[in-house]
């Protein structure tokens, strides 16, 4: 049976992980783990970005070797990721040999086929900063940075053919609306493609830290054509292509991978809207050049930034995921991140919106919902098991098929604002029959809205857990079947600091 698959970006290792490289990975846990729990068997690939001129200086601004430098970072990123309670199926890092030779067989197959060509590129280039730059990047072509006057320079590199897939590209887009996705990208992209795609520069002779041409060694492949190679890479295209059959076989087995079909191709790459025009355009084109199917879908979500600035390490205001959990809970961080901002918009991150969504839906409705049902089914004895109907409960499978539709179409913030529409029909349930003063006069009446509830919120719980984890199975541990225990609150209310 062919895999859910599903991918982050792989992330440049200059620097270390944030809040914004954590909402990616998170939005495909989420989104992975529901999968999961409706039965779908799933291949979740998270890695890291390790080569070009950018690492290589980080790692020499650090004194050590451009490896060294990446080993260090990279387990930096895996150490976040379980302490975010991510549970990824694959981590590709750019510099396994199952990613580089995959990558240099890709060049050799289309070098052979004639959509990778020699030719020269001509530029302006900053020597400091090792880059080309156009006017746009440098007015007067003076290094915005270095304030020194760029140098022409005339460099042999190879071509790959990007100006042969437009029409191609464009008649995809044509056939498959979901493909560029959320769907108000996909104007912007399509008139891109259409403006005239020239062909793009694949390799450098400048660039040492990166992987060399099988047959030309003297250039290393440019960064952005050797990552975005990773999500077949990864998917066992190798074993496929390479010559060394057996290495690639074994590496696919370490990776939960028997064929490249039952991975490939991608239901889904997730990603950040600046990096949408290397997924939307060059990736697809480069697959119809090795003649591989095209992933389903290209989602780009939005930006996060912080206190309405962009977060940076000159201001000082780069939001810590760990941080953040470690104080107030991860679980309440993976809510708000997703509960907050439509999934595909931009979002602000600040504390205060934080501390007032806790209290509203955590601590009130879904954590009193919770205290308030446990505390009155006490008094009726153990919870109860077995088969149950209800009113309620067939409200919550009507909406099981609207949290669905929603989960399909990434949009996280929908099915959460679902959920909590249920939970607030719930409190109101509860307000309504008033099961501690019907007690009073019809005992069986009021034990009915008990167990109504008792029942919905099993449901409830069940689309809470992908997105709070440990929640979910704290909730299904308070409402199993069986005696009713003294609990403390799910969300004990937080202060907001002044
Ligand atoms: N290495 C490339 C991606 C190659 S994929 C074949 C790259 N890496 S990155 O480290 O810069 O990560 C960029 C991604 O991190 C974004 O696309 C997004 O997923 C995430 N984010 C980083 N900062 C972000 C915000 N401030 N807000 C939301 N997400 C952002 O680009």
């Amino acid at each position: 049976m062919k895999k859910f698959y599903i991918t982050t970006p792989i992330y440049y290792v200059n620097s270390y992980p944030h809040i914004g490289h954590s909402y990616t990975t998170l939005a495909c846990d989420i989104v992975s783990r529901y999968k999961k729990s409706r039965g779908v068997p799933v291949h979740f690939l998270t890695g890291t970005d390790e080569h070009g001129i950018n690492i290589e200086k980080a790692a020499q601004a650090a004194g050590v070797s451009p490896k060294e430098w990446a080993d260090k970072v990279a387990a930096a990123y895996k150490d976040l990721w379980k302490n975010l309670n991510i549970e990824y199926d694959d981590f590709i890092r750019t510099t396994d040999r199952r990613h580089e030779g995959t990558v240099q067989a890709v060049f050799e197959i289309l070098l052979a086929k004639g959509d990778i060509y020699l030719g020269h590129y001509s530029g302006m280039y900053c020597n400091s900063c090792e880059t080309y730059m156009d006017e746009t990047e440098a007015p007067g072509f003076v290094c915005p940075i270095h304030k020194k006057p760029l140098n022409e320079v005339k460099e042999e590199t190879y071509f790959f053919k990007l100006s042969k897939y437009q029409d191609a590209l464009l008649k995809f887009y044509e056939n498959n609306p979901d493909f560029l996705s959320p769907s108000f990208r996909g104007t912007e992209i399509s008139n891109f493609v259409k403006s005239g795609l020239k062909d793009l520069s694949v390799t450098r002779t400048k660039v040492a830290w990166g992987i060399p041409v099988l047959s030309n060694p003297a250039h290393t492949v440019y960064v952005w054509f050797d990552a975005l190679i990773n999500y077949v890479s990864a998917a066992g295209l190798g074993a496929k292509i390479c010559k060394d059959k057996a290495f690639f076989e074994m590496e696919n087995k370490k990776a939960g991978v028997k064929n490249f079909e039952d991975v490939w191709p991608a239901d889904v790459h997730l990603i950040g809207k600046e990096i949408y025009r290397f997924h939307a355009v060059i990736w697809p084109a480069m697959l119809m050049a090795l003649g591989v199917p095209l992933p389903k879908k290209v989602f780009a979500h939005g930006w996060w930034t912080v206190e309405g600035e962009k977060m940076s390490k000159t201001l000082g205001n780069i939001v810590d995921p760990k941080k953040v959990a470690d104080e107030y809970g991860l679980d309440p961080l993976r809510f708000f991140l997703f509960r907050e901002v439509p999934f595909g918009a931009d979002g602000d991150f600040s504390m205060d919106a934080f501390i007032r969504r806790y209290n509203a839906d955590l601590a009130n409705d879904l954590g009193n919902l919770l205290s308030r049902t446990l505390n009155m089914a006490a008094k009726y004895g153990d919870l109860p098991a077995g088969d149950y109907k209800c009113e309620l409960l067939e409200k919550a499978y009507k909406l099981d098929k609207e949290i669905e539709r929603h989960m399909d179409a990434l949009a996280l913030d929908k099915a959460l604002e679902a959920v909590w529409s249920l939970i607030g029909n719930m409190n109101r349930y509860i307000d309504d029959k008033k099961p501690w003063a019907l007690a009073k006069t019809d005992e069986a009446a009021a034990k009915t809205v008990i167990t109504d509830l008792i029942y919905t919120l099993r449901r409830v719980t069940d689309w809470v857990t992908p997105f709070m984890p440990a929640t979910g199975a704290e909730m299904k541990k308070r409402l199993s079947p069986g005696p009713v225990q003294k609990y403390a609150p799910l969300f004990p209310r937080l202060e907001i600091k002044k």
